[in-house]
C-alpha cells in the first residue's frame, strides 16, 4: 500500500505522461518522441518552457510539461485556444498565449511577460521556412544551456534546415531525433539545438 503510494507521487516520465495524455497530445501516440524527451532533458529542471502550436489536441502536451516539471511555468502559442481542455486552461502553472507564432507581435506579446526559456519547442508549422523564421525568432530568449527542439521535420529537408540553423555553428550542439523508423512517418524527425 506505501509503496503504491509512493509510486503515485514519483515524478512520471515524459514518455509516460505522454501515453497517459495520448488522447490530447500526440508526441507519444502518434511521433513516438517520449524516450527523445526524456534522454535530452536528462539531469535538467527546466523553470520555464515554451512550446510553439498547442491547441490542436486539446493541449496536452503543456499539461505533460507542468507535471513532469511541477516548479516550471509553462507556456504556449498558438492562433487559436478553442480545443485547449478544461485541465490545461485552468492549470495554475501553464499560460497559453494567442498568436501567430511566426509574428513579431506575438514575441513581443511573450517579451511583456517572460524573458527567457530554458526549454523552448516548435511544433506548430512544419513548414521549413516557419521553422526557420521561429527559431530566428525566438532564439533569443533560450538561457544559457537551453534547449531548442524542433519537432516534425521531413528528411527531404533536413540537411538544408540543418545548415541554415547553423549547423556549423559553434554555440549549439545539434541533437538528432529520427523516429521514422518506429512509426513509419516520413516526417517523425526531431532536432534539438542546445546552447553551449
Ligand atoms: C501538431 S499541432 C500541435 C500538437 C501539440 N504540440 C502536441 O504535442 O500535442 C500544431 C498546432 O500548431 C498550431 N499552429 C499552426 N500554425 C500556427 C501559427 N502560425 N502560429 C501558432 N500556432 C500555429 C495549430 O493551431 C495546432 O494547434
Amino acid at each position: 500500500m506505501l509503496y503504491e503510494l509512493q509510486m503515485t507521487n514519483m515524478t512520471k516520465t515524459l514518455t509516460e505522461l505522454f501515453i497517459e495524455h495520448s488522447d490530447i497530445t500526440d508526441k507519444e501516440q502518434r511521433h513516438r518522441y517520449g524516450n527523445l524527451y526524456d534522454r535530452w532533458l536528462t539531469g535538467h529542471q527546466p523553470m520555464r518552457i515554451l512550446e510553439l502550436g498547442v491547441t490542436w489536441h486539446g493541449g496536452g502536451c503543456l499539461l505533460c510539461f507542468a507535471k513532469r516539471f511541477p516548479e516550471a511555468r509553462v507556456v504556449g502559442v498558438d492562433i487559436t485556444d478553442d480545443k485547449i481542455v478544461e485541465e490545461v486552461r485552468n492549470h495554475p502553472n501553464i499560460d497559453i498565449v494567442i498568436g501567430n507564432a511566426y509574428s513579431v507581435g506575438t514575441v513581443s506579446k511573450v517579451e511583456q511577460k517572460y524573458k527567457t526559456f530554458d526549454l523552448i519547442i516548435d511544433d506548430a508549422c512544419h513548414a521549413q521556412t516557419e521553422q526557420l523564421t521561429a527559431f530566428h525568432l525566438w532564439q533569443r530568449f533560450l538561457s544559457p544551456s537551453g534547449l531548442y527542439i524542433i519537432e516534425d521535420i521531413d528528411r527531404g529537408h533536413f540537411e538544408s534546415l540543418s545548415y541554415h540553423l547553423g549547423y556549423h555553428n559553434d554555440s549549439f550542439q545539434i541533437l538528432l531525433g529520427d523516429k521514422r523508423q518506429t512509426n513509419g512517418l516520413p516526417d517523425s524527425i526531431m532536432l534539438g539545438l542546445k546552447r553551449y
